[in-house]
């Protein structure tokens, strides 16, 4: 691998995501997104913390509220249906054996619903293992990437995997393309990668990337799709993808700790080529042919998280009698959509993200004015029960951050509106 001599030979989109160079090498994992830091306690004004002061201590009448107040990114919430039938109809599968068929045909149910859901196109396989998508990057960057990837990176988590084939030591130097926080990149024909990388869905900062063959890519050159917060709520077309990958915990309302991906054959063709090579070493925790081989089998290759593993069987189910993901992608560019006109209409907000077309539907930013303490918003809705929409910790902004997964209603985005339209309203006089 190529590595920069000197600080000032980081590559751009590197330093954007806290790239740093020190006594060990170039250290890409402490990743920081800053952009506009929220103001500073001592840089306050008087009326900025009367408000602040006014907002945190109002009490927010419950008719106001709604029904359900989990709008988290991932963590996301979990429907009430999925979570009862861990004592019922999962009440003698957990804690079962899960080289059983009980458990065996949670995991068929979860290969054929993502299937269906899908669309699958001809040879494309369902493939889960332990660990999440932050494993899926590791595994990818072991048996996916051949020699050097191409990487779209615009926020914490396309910096992550962008992070983790930097330093990995049997691969070159990634392609780097990189955009400012809230803002779209896009992916450039290369004939020098033989992987593109990019998430259909930057959670950090709510935009929402394009899934497409680049145009000129050759059937050599694989399509990774990060799409951890994007599956299963937002349309894709798979046969653009050779691995699409991603989470339970966020448009299927489940628990962390599996990943699943969607593999084409070109995909496979290159885990399995890749390792069974004699050059390149792959811990057996990360394998993937080793993941194929168990998913075939609706195993996977150490004891699995069952009780993840059951919720997400029971949410896309679920999502399939809805309507499968037509409807999802419908309901999320609507709840989204009441967002961000919302959020149009009034004059302390405005959406982070400036093109219409790159807001994500899952994870809608809205930037609030710097005259209001967005942490005062956050933490009296915390205090009513009403979680989990505060940014991204690492982007640093004055902002509002909230989910329109799935499993998250109109009526329940109506309400929070309402809520917050109370909250700014009744304290604008302070
Ligand atoms: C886009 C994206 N990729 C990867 C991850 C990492 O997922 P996990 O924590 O399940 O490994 C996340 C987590 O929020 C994410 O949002």
């Amino acid at each position: 691998m190529i590595l920069p001599e000197s600080p000032t030979q980081v590559p751009d989109a590197l330093a954007f995501s806290g790239a740093r160079w020190n006594d060990e090498g170039l250290s890409v994992r402490a990743a920081v997104v800053t952009d506009t830091p929220i103001p500073e306690e001592s840089t306050m004004t008087d009326a900025h913390l009367t408000r602040a002061e006014a907002i945190r201590s109002l009490s927010i009448p419950a008719s106001l509220l709604p029904a359900d107040g989990r709008f988290g990114s991932g963590p996301s919430r979990i429907r009430d249906a999925q979570l009862e039938t861990l004592s019922s109809r999962y009440r003698s599968v957990v804690g079962t054996s899960h080289r059983q068929a009980p458990v065996k045909d949670i995991v068929a149910r979860i290969r054929r619903g993502l299937a269906e859901l899908f669309s699958l196109p001809a040879g494309y396989e369902v493939v889960l293992g332990n660990g999440g998508a932050s494993a899926f990057w590791d595994i990818a960057a072991l048996s996916l990437v051949e020699r050097r990837s191409q990487h779209l990176v615009l926020g914490e988590f396309s910096s992550k995997f962008a992070a983790e084939t930097t330093a990995a030591p049997h691969l070159e130097e990634p392609e780097i393309i990189s955009s400012e926080p809230g803002s779209l990149p896009s992916p450039v024909a290369s004939a020098d990668v033989d992987a593109f990388a990019w998430p259909q869905n930057e959670t950090s900062t709510g935009v929402m990337v394009p899934v497409w063959r680049p145009e000129g890519t050759t059937p050599e050159q694989l399509v990774l799709i990060d799409a951890t917060s994007a599956a299963g709520g937002i349309a894709v077309d798979i046969s653009a993808t050779d691995a699409y990958y991603f989470s339970p915990q966020k448009a299927f309302a489940s628990d962390g700790g599996l990943w699943l991906a969607v593999l084409s054959p070109a995909a496979i063709e290159r885990a399995q080529r890749l390792e069974s090579g004699a050059d390149r070493w792959v811990p057996a925790f990360l394998s993937l042919t080793a993941a194929i081989d168990n998913s075939r089998k609706d195993q996977t290759l150490n004891t699995p998280a069952v009780v993840t593993a059951a919720l997400m069987a029971e949410q896309i189910e679920w999502m399939l009698e809805q309507g499968g993901l037509d409807w999802a992608d419908r309901r999320t560019r609507e709840t989204s959509g009441m967002l961000h006109r919302w959020a149009e209409g009034r004059p302390e907000l405005s959406s982070f993200v400036s093109e219409p077309a790159a807001r994500s539907q899952v994870v809608t930013t809205i930037d609030v004015d710097e005259a209001i303490d967005a942490t005062a918003i956050t933490s009296v809705l915390r205090a009513h029960g009403v979680v989990d929409i505060e940014p991204y910790r690492k982007l640093g902004r004055n902002q509002l951050r909230i989910a329109t997964f799935p499993a998250v209603p109109v009526e329940d985005v109506a309400a929070l509106i309402a809520v917050l339209d109370h909250v700014l309203d009744s304290t604008a006089g302070a």
